[in-house]
């Protein structure tokens, strides 16, 4: 069995947008597809049949996080995160870069690796392209990442400039080469993907990208967006980047987005998308719908009968029934209730608004593959800009 299939379906001819299915070891997801980010081996707060009844059909953990906690040691022991965590279907890891870039002036990067205190008991830790492979190799993810350094927008309130960028960009393709071997060496029977740095620069990213491709691997990202830069320069490294990599290939834009964000970069030519934003938000009574976004915290929702959008058939909004107000179901949690949970800090609040949100989320993809499949792509994309300014 190979590791990864993509199969295209559809391409839409007035965009680079494709419709496409990714056959993985632990099932086929369709694409383009939105994955719930599950950091510590749970997408916080949501229960896996709760995902699964959402049409979640891959989700993501982190390498670094699991490495940390619960380690390497009880991973092993349940032969990797799909049985910890009992969720059968798909898995993609991340690979650490970001993670421990993340980790601010506790960590110095060098060729070797990144050395760093590790958050929990202050060990000394060396995370290197070879050992986030054994991680990622005992974690048995069905996408591994490869370990890069995501290049920073600006350090210290400077813009990163090209010198640096492109030092950044040529360690990235050195760490690529080398988590290439390592996870030939392990036999890891899942499937690799590079990923593009570059920074801003676009003929950066061109160097980076014409590299990863003569290393051939499976499915590539798009790395370095969405790390504090103007929106204006999100969009141009989007429009610039997917569409070169090659068209057999599944392609991943890493971090993205808003629901605009996705809806962009399917037109753009990605495939695959994470973001903390839906989950996260819900967490901060940001509700995403489809004429907008809503603050549930806000006082005008205290006494509001609706449910967070009307044409939901979330759990959420549409009880189990799962008939949307629009259609005349009068099941759901209103938004008075959902207010009255955030206010009172009940655990039930983030649980429902995570579910709403990361349908909303799974359901937009849902509905550009229905679009892709018809032939009316163009069409949808007019008309979810325009429901999104209405407002709720
Ligand atoms: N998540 C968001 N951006 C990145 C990136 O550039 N590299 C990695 N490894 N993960 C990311
Ligand atoms: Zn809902």
């Amino acid at each position: 069995m190979t590791a990864l299939q993509f199969d295209l379906l559809a391409t839409d001819p007035d965009s680079h947008a494709r419709r496409g299915t990714l056959t993985l070891n632990h099932g086929v997801v369709q694409t383009p597809i939105f994955m719930p980010v599950g950091t510590y081996g749970t997408v916080k707060g949501v229960m896996p049949r709760s995902l699964e009844e959402m049409g979640a059909q891959i989700i993501l953990g982190n390498t670094f996080h699991l490495w940390m906690r619960p380690g390497l040691d009880v991973m092993g022991a349940f032969g990797g995160l799909h049985a910890f965590e009992q969720w059968n279907k798909p898995i993609l890891t991340d690979s650490g870069g970001f993670q421990v870039w993340s980790l601010g002036a506790m960590r110095k990067i060098s060729e070797e690796g990144v050395k760093f205190a590790s958050p929990v008991n202050g060990d000394k830790l060396l995370l290197t392209p070879e050992v986030s492979m054994q991680i990622q190799t005992v974690l048995n993810s069905d996408i591994v990442m490869q370990f890069d350094e995501c290049t920073p927008y600006e350090t210290q309130g400077r813009i990163t400039n090209e010198a640096e960028a492109r030092r950044s960009m040529e360690l990235s393709l050195r760490w690529a080469r080398r988590c290439q071997a390592e996870f030939a060496r392990l036999q890891n029977p899942n499937a690799l993907f590079g990923i593009v740095q570059g920074g801003m620069f676009e003929h950066l990213r061109e160097e980076s990208l014409a590299a990863l491709v003569e290393m051939d691997f499976p499915g590539y990202a798009v790395g370095g967006v969405s790390v504090g830069e103007p929106k204006e320069d999100m969009r141009r490294i989007t429009a610039h980047t997917p569409h070169r990599l090659p068209a057999h290939k599944p392609r991943y834009l890493m971090g993205v987005g808003t629901p605009e964000d996705l809806v962009e970069g399917v037109a753009q030519g990605v495939d695959m998308f994470d973001c903390v934003m839906p989950t996260r938000n819900a967490r901060n009574g940001t509700i995403f719908t489809r004429y907008g976004d809503l603050k549930l915290r806000n006082a005008r929702h205290r006494n509001d009968p609706q449910p967070l959008d009307p044409s939901c058939t979330c759990h959420a909004c549409a009880g189990t029934a799962g008939v949307s107000w629009a259609d005349g179901g009068r099941g759901g949690f209103s938004r008075a209730y959902l207010h009255h949970l955030d206010r009172c800090g009940e655990m039930l609040g983030p649980m429902l608004t995570t579910i709403h949100n990361l349908h909303y989320y799974l359901n937009l993809m849902r509905e550009i593959r229905e679009a892709l499949d018809a032939g009316r792509f163009g069409e949808f994309r007019r008309q979810f800009a325009s429901d999104r300014a209405r407002g709720v």
